[in-house]
């Protein structure tokens, strides 16, 4: 041990800047038990080759009952809100053959190339949400932004009609702000969520297109298909999965090009020439250098294993922090420098192994558009607070701020943006 005291986590100056306590944890306690806030104990890992063994270890089970304390009868794991609403086998939460059935199935309605006919509606809903704050010159980036951008064009991909996406967005906004929320505001949103996804379910059964729930009811595999109640638990991971995550893709890359001025100087001369290379690794660099999500989701040992040396016991949860693996100096040259031109990045930002993020394609589509027509349409964007000011959520798993309040000379033209 060092003479440097451990650090204290979880606490609101942690969630500010959370990279010093990693730093001494990777080095003096790299598999460590903690006691979580909700009072749950769990082993934090933060060594970069010990953080991909666990992301990939069969051994450790992504179903909470093999949870010794089952926290999550307690609702201390997992979605809030997800239990009292039946959406508990989703990819997140079962293991192979499971797991392999229903991503397998569930792959062939997502496919990379089905994200790819999308990119000309993801930059439309970019240029929409611009042009409705553009002429006032300031904005909160995250609430204007950032947060309506993944729920439309995730309701779009699924084919929730136009007129019904207004619903989603104060869904998803009560279960981003839970805590914050009214009491059983959570839980309410997610029935609610649930109930419509079943019946838009059972409307297109009969009238097949080519949206995503469509494909989901479709897809087959050796003869197999998912069940309604499979569909719906799938089309809500989607949501749930790809929506605050990217809030903070966004959230987070912004901020980090504006408090990295050279950096953002290079990006916004290589978009503006047109060139798609460096917005390309600046995505997966602000993916590694701040990500969306700091902590894998939950996994309890099914055996005693070990990880780094550490031995750990059945039951025990063991929680990744993708976080401070992607700043790990024996993998990373210059870890905590941001360098959008780095090549050598094979960061977990997206996870890695069996479980390794299905919506990879769509939230590099979504940040890479969001971050190019930000930089080329709001040139001289700026932080219109103190860095200090900020707020960050504070959640266990993800990572990002409460609001972003940025200012920019105003565009009165927005007819061609
Ligand atoms: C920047 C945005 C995103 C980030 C950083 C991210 C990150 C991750 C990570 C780290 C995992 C693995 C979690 C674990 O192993 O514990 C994951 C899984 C997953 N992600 Fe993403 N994600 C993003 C966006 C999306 C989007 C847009 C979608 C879909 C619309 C999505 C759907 C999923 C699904 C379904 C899984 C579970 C896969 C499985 O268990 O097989 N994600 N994501």
């Amino acid at each position: 041990m060092s003479d440097v005291p451990a650090p204290t986590l979880f606490t609101w100056e942690f969630a500010a800047d959370p990279y010093p306590a990693y730093a001494w944890l990777r080095e003096h306690a790299p598999v460590h038990r903690t006691t979580l806030p909700s009072g749950v104990e769990a082993w934090l890992v933060t060594r970069y080759p010990d953080a991909r063994q666990a992301l990939a270890d069969a051994r450790l089970s992504k179903n909470p009952v093999h949870h010794s304390e089952s926290a999550h009868a307690k609702g201390k794991v997992g979605i809030p809100g997800e239990r009292s609403a039946d959406l508990m086998t989703h990819l997140l939460n079962i293991d192979p053959p499971d797991h392999t059935r229903l991503r397998r199935l569930v792959s062939k309605a997502f496919t990379p190339r089905r994200v790819a006919e999308f990119a000309p509606r993801v930059a439309e809903l970019t240029n929409r949400l611009i042009d409705s704050f553009a002429p006032r010159g300031e904005a909160d980036l995250i609430h204007e932004f950032a947060f309506p951008l993944p729920i439309y064009a995730i309701c779009d991909m699924l084919g929730v009609p136009a007129e019904d996406q207004d619903d989603f967005r104060d869904w998803a906004g009560m279960m981003i702000r839970h805590g914050g929320g009214p009491r059983g505001g959570v839980a309410r949103s997610v029935k609610k969520m649930r109930a419509y996804l079943l019946d838009l379910i059972h409307r297109k059964r009969s009238d097949l297109g080519d949206d995503l729930i469509s494909g989901l009811i479709r897809a087959s595999d050796h003869g197999e298909h998912l069940t309604e109640n499979e569909a719906a638990a799938m089309a809500f991971i989607l949501l749930f999965a790809g929506f605050e995550t990217t809030v903070n893709l966004i959230g987070n890359g912004t901020y980090a090009l504006l408090r990295n001025p050279e950096q953002r100087r290079l990006l916004q001369e290589s978009v503006g020439r047109g060139e798609a290379g460096l917005l390309a690794t600046a995505v997966e660099e602000l993916l590694r250098y701040d990500g969306p999500v700091e902590l894998a989701t939950w996994r309890f040992a099914t055996e005693p294993l070990s990880i780094g040396g550490q031995l750990i016991g059945t039951g025990d949860p063991v929680l990744v922090v993708l976080a401070a693996a992607d700043r790990d100096p024996e993998r990373f040259d210059g870890p905590d420098i941001l360098d959008l031109a780095r090549r050598d990045n094979p960061h977990l930002g997206f996870g890695h192994g069996i479980h390794y993020c299905l919506g990879a394609p769509l939230a590099r589509l979504e940040g890479q558009t969001a971050l190019g027509a930000l930089l080329t349409r709001l040139p001289d964007l700026q932080l219109a607070v103190e860095p200090g000011e900020l707020r960050w959520r504070g959640g266990l798993i993800m990572r990002g701020l409460r609001t972003l309040p940025v200012s920019f000379t105003a565009v009165q033209d927005v007819s061609n943006g």
